[in-house]
């Protein structure tokens, strides 16, 4: 990508790897223009949009389409993939940050947790303290140093514009920006629209992700073409049940429940990310 936000905005012990998730083929295959894995950024319009929840399933759906997948937990003082799926990790991101640029992929895989059989999890640490010693500014410079050896990023963000966020945003080819077909859900994600747009970043790359679709919210989704005139959309069916169910079972529903209509909507996702090298 050519254009750098945070420019323009002027906003001042290892263990052993297990099996490996990504084969080296698979490393060198299916790469962004930018020579390295592709990377996509989820962002939620507000807090509880649905966003860490789409970031899991969609890595997970891309994953399972044959394209190992890395999913990244950005949320550095409030991580919360981790928890979803019961997981504990005794290392994880910041243990792979501080040894950039020599990032390979034992050390890689020897840091994350495993999703299913071709899906990382690279999660900061619970405790707040070690998380204050890290910025996102960070884990934008370790991307550039692992994004090669995995074909597919996922980034769950932080909704914290700082400039760190905005380096972070910078390196990603396309962001999901997930919201609620809802009067304020539509505001706050117009509100992000317009702030992308600002930045110059190619509205082209944004896919809006209409998350709880039901009955009640129908009346505003029909209306979502004409507020968001040009833009991708895709719906997320409302799923209640099935996502606390994997809440309390600490499971992906696109793993539990493949079929659900949600996860056949993020799959769908899934597809068009893929097929537009995205
Ligand atoms: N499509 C959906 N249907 C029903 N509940 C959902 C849906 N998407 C997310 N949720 C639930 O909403 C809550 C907030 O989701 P979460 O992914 O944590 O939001 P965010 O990361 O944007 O704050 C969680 O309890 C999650 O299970
Ligand atoms: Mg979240």
């Amino acid at each position: 990508m050519t254009v750098s936000f945070a420019g323009r905005l002027r906003i001042p012990g290892r263990r052993q790897a297990e099996t490996a998730v990504v084969p080296p083929q698979e490393a060198q295959g299916r790469q962004s223009a930018s020579g390295g894995g592709r990377v996509i950024g989820v962002l939620g319009a507000k807090g509880g949009s649905g966003s860490s929840t789409l970031a899991l399933n969609l890595a997970v759906a891309l994953a399972r389409q044959g394209a190992p997948a890395a999913l990244v937990d950005a949320n550095l003082q409030q991580p919360q993939i981790a928890g979803m799926l019961q997981r504990r990790p005794q290392f994880g991101l910041l243990d792979v940050i501080s040894r950039r640029p020599n990032i390979d992929l034992h050390l890689l895989e020897a840091c994350a947790e495993r999703i299913g059989p071709h899906c990382l999890l690279l999660t900061p640490p619970g405790d707040l303290e070690t998380c204050l010693g890290s910025n996102l500014g960070e884990l934008a410079e370790a991307l550039e140093s692992m994004r090669s050896l995995v074909p597919t990023w996922v980034l769950d963000l932080p909704r914290h514009l700082d400039k760190h966020l905005l380096r972070l945003i910078d390196r990603c080819e396309s962001i999901v920006l997930v919201f609620e077909p809802t009067l304020g859900g539509v505001e706050a994600a117009r509100r992000q629209v317009d702030l992308l747009r600002a930045l110059e970043y190619d509205e082209g790359r944004v896919i809006l992700a209409a998350n709880r679709c039901c009955r009640k919210t129908r009346a505003v989704e029909k209306e979502l073409p004409r507020c968001f005139a040009g833009s991708k959309i895709v719906a997320l069916a409302n799923d209640f049940d099935l996502l606390q169910s994997c809440l309390l079972s600490g499971e992906p529903a696109t793993i539990v429940k493949p079929g659900a209509a949600y996860c056949k909507a993020v799959s769908a996702l899934a597809n068009i990310m893929v097929a537009s090298g995205r």
